[in-house]
């Protein structure tokens, strides 16, 4: 059988308001098509101020969104935060959370997106959760360590809960840099993310989604891949012509 990936679009900051509504506007008949005669899943994450927007384009077609984090909270005087319920009302079916880009520049701790991911858990959103090396941590082959220290509160929370997830290995040296890992680096990031996952007895085990400069030019070679639910893409994704080349060649 042919192999369905889930193509995750990380539209990060961007678009503006109205540049969003411009991208809808030109994209949203092609994209609509593509999402019916393609067998991948394509998912929309642009920043929260726009959720509204793709939901009102994409509700009741093939095309899946969700946001890009939520806040680690259920409801209250968190001002400026956004919750897991609000995206859920919102039609997300999935939220990025842990990206490199909010534990670099808002110091998010991995003890912080696990709550971030109970929450999620507890909406029946789809957490996908990214992990993942520095390039310093990659040249001291300490990817493992990295990424046991990232996963442990994250397996803690899991645990009791039998929702499915997903985890995105994104090297952060691979992030915007047209870098990649081989696919031997690739495969042995996810057996280590599955090897602690069957330790830990999380059930179901998470899927697994590799991210970091794909783009029509290197998702060929990314397809080798073994274990590969699908790619998170940034970049990319914004130009839909690219996208749309990324969707048909895999
Ligand atoms: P990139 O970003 O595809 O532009 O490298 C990926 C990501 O940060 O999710």
């Amino acid at each position: 059988m042919e192999k369905t990936y889930t193509v995750v679009c990380n539209w990060k900051m961007y678009f503006s308001y109205n540049q969003t509504h411009t991208w809808i506007e030109t994209h949203k008949k092609d994209l609509i098509s593509l999402a019916n005669q393609s067998a991948q899943t394509i998912v929309l994450c642009p920043s929260s101020e726009n959720i509204m927007q793709i939901q009102q384009a994409f509700e009741e077609t093939h095309v899946f969104w969700g946001a890009q984090d939520c806040s680690n909270k259920n409801s209250g005087a968190y001002t400026g935060q956004y919750s897991a319920q609000s995206l859920k009302e919102l039609g997300c079916t999935y939220c990025i959370i842990g990206h490199s880009e909010r534990r670099i520049y808002q110091h998010e701790t991995s003890e912080l997106i696990a709550e971030k991911l109970e929450q999620l858990l507890n909406s029946t959103i789809i957490p996908i959760v990214c992990v993942g090396e520095t390039a310093h941590e990659h040249n001291q082959k300490a990817t493992n360590i990295t990424l046991k220290n990232q996963l442990k509160p994250l397996l803690d929370k899991k645990k009791n809960n039998k929702s499915p997830w997903i985890i995105a290995y994104e090297p952060v040296w691979a992030i915007g840099t047209g870098n990649i890992p081989t696919p031997a680096e690739i495969e042995k990031a996810f057996t280590q993310i599955i090897l602690l996952s069957t330790e830990a007895n999380i059930s179901p085990l998470p899927q697994l989604l590799y991210g970091g400069s794909v783009s029509s030019e290197t998702i060929n070679n990314l397809k080798q891949v073994n274990g590969c639910d699908g790619f998170l893409i940034g970049g990319a994704s914004t130009d839909f012509q690219e996208l749309k080349k990324i969707v048909l060649l895999l």
